[in-house]
C-alpha cells in the first residue's frame, strides 16, 4: 500500500502573491521529481479571500511556464494545524500569526519559516515586477532543499 502522502500548506499574509506562488512552485517541482505530496496555500488574514493570485505573480510563474491562474485564496483556519503535516510561513508576522492558531505542541511542531536561517520571503505587494521574480527564486531554491531533504 502506498503511504499517506505528505500534506504541505504555504502560508503568507494575503495568500494572494507568495504563498500562492509557493504552492504552485512546490507541486511543480515535485512532480518533476516524482515526489507524492499534497500541496495547499492559505493567508493569515482575510482580505483576498475568494481572489486569483495577484497578476504579478501569475506572471512570474508563467515566465517560468508555471500556471496558477485557477488558485483561489483562502484564509488560514485553526483546524488547518491537524490537516497538514508541515506549515511553511513566508515571514516572522506570519510564523507568529499561525502559532496564535495552535493550540498544541504537536500542532506547534509543524510551523516553521519556509527559509533557512530564520529568512524571509520579503512580500512583494508595493513593490514592481522584480521583486515577484526575485520571491520566485527565493521559493523555488527552498523547494528543492525540501525535496531532496525533508520530504524525499
Ligand atoms: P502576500 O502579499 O501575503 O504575499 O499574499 C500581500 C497581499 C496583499 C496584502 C499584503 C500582502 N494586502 O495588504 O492586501
Amino acid at each position: 500500500m502506498q503511504p499517506q502522502p505528505t500534506r504541505v500548506l504555504m502560508v503568507c499574509l494575503g495568500n494572494i502573491c507568495r504563498s500562492p506562488m509557493a504552492e504552485g512552485i512546490l507541486r511543480h517541482r515535485a512532480a518533476e521529481a516524482g515526489i507524492n505530496i499534497e500541496v495547499d496555500s492559505a493567508g493569515t488574514a482575510g482580505y483576498h479571500v475568494g481572489e486569483a493570485p495577484d497578476r504579478r505573480a501569475q506572471q512570474a510563474m508563467a515566465e517560468q511556464g508555471m500556471d496558477i491562474s485557477g488558485l483561489r485564496g483562502r484564509q488560514l483556519k485553526a483546524t488547518d494545524l491537524d490537516t497538514f503535516d508541515l506549515i511553511l510561513v513566508m515571514d516572522h508576522s506570519n510564523l507568529r500569526n499561525t502559532l496564535a492558531l495552535a493550540r498544541t505542541d504537536v500542532q506547534r511542531k509543524k510551523v516553521r519559516l519556509l527559509l533557512p536561517d530564520a529568512n524571509e520571503v520579503p512580500d512583494p505587494y508595493y513593490g514592481e515586477m522584480d521583486g515577484f521574480r526575485a520571491v520566485f527564486d527565493m521559493i523555488d531554491d527552498a523547494a528543492g532543499e525540501l525535496l531532496r531533504n525533508t520530504l524525499k
